[in-house]
């Protein structure tokens, strides 16, 4: 059984091939608007979500596909002390797929050693969100043009953030990519990832603190939020959750041609005026991410069928 837990889970081969699928998709809709009939997506999110859980559904529903499952843990039978893996078994009898977002690192993964159907991690704590990384690959491959000769700057939470893991994990494997990290001190990249992930594979990478000295350098900046959600202390978050501002007067620094992506959701990191810069393609990027959950259930499902 093939699952999406990482974003290493498939080759570049694999991952330039998903995109090719969804780019058809985002041209040709119409054709691929049955080729799930009479298939279920489970999404069971033990943590709030709008565009990963809305995506998923509403990528399964574009596929002529049925959607079941629940929002928030408290709603499912976790609150009565339920184990993931108990509840992935059951899920199994109900769908075909299921992708699953919970607080805890590693949740999918248990999913999916107890699982009959594939599993997709929606996102597990502060670790890993490999569908937002193929969402971010292919609005950089679409706008862009390309994944590999780039200077990407991934700013704000760089510690708790998994879609900067993530994205840094997927993006090491293509040629002459430049990572520059804007983050506090306190707020910095876990050293797991700068020693195995970007110097094991020889990444060329610079960490700084302020944003406006290497807005000039980049082709892509990456904005993150505070995660409020993964900080014990509430004063500390407090202190750290207006670190950056991106507004429109550090946006005259930056390239003609740079992208302004953005996970979302935003809080206070991005001010509303950018968003009318052309620049600004946060909101175009959400759009790709039905594209590409699109594609990724139909490879999942017929990996599952063979
Ligand atoms: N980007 C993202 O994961 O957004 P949600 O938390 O709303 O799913």
């Amino acid at each position: 059984m093939r699952h999406l837990l990482n974003p290493l889970d498939f080759s570049v081969e694999e991952l330039n091939e998903l995109m090719d699928v969804a780019l058809d998709i985002s041209k040709h809709p119409d054709q691929y608007s049955e080729c799930c009939k009479g298939k279920k997506i489970a999404t069971l999110f033990y943590e709030p979500s709008t565009r990963t859980r809305l995506s998923f559904e509403a990528a399964m529903l574009n596929l002529g596909g049925s959607v079941l499952g629940f929002s928030s843990a408290a709603s499912s039978s976790a609150s009565k002390g339920e184990s993931v893996a108990d509840t992935i078994r059951m899920v199994s009898c109900y769908a075909d797929i299921c992708a699953m977002r919970h607080p805890k690192e590693g949740a999918p993964l248990v999913a999916s050693l107890h699982s009959s159907i594939p599993v997709i991690n929606a996102g597990d704590g502060g670790h890993q969100h490999p569908t937002q990384t193929l969402t971010d690959l292919m609005t950089i491959r679409t706008l862009k043009g390309r994944l590999d000769h780039i200077t990407i700057g991934l700013c704000g939470d760089l510690k708790f953030g998994r879609t900067v893991h993530s994205l840094i994990n997927a993006l090491v494997r293509y040629e002459n990519v430049r990572f520059v990290l804007i983050s506090p001190n306190e707020l910095r990249i876990p050293d797991y990832i700068r020693q195995e992930v970007l110097s094991d594979n020889h990444a060329e990478f610079k960490e700084v603190t302020q944003l406006e000295e290497v807005m000039s350098e980049l082709d892509i900046l990456y904005m993150t939020r505070v995660q409020r959600e993964r900080f014990f202390n509430e004063e500390e978050y407090i202190r750290m959750k207006d670190c950056y501002i991106l507004d429109a007067k550090k946006m005259e620094l930056a390239r003609s041609d740079m992208l302004v992506l953005h996970p979302l959701p935003r809080v206070n990191e991005i001010s509303v005026e950018v968003d009318k810069d052309p620049r600004a393609k946060y909101f175009e990027q959400v759009q790709f991410g039905v594209y590409i959950r699109m594609a990724l259930i139909l490879k999942l499902l017929e990996e599952a069928s063979k």
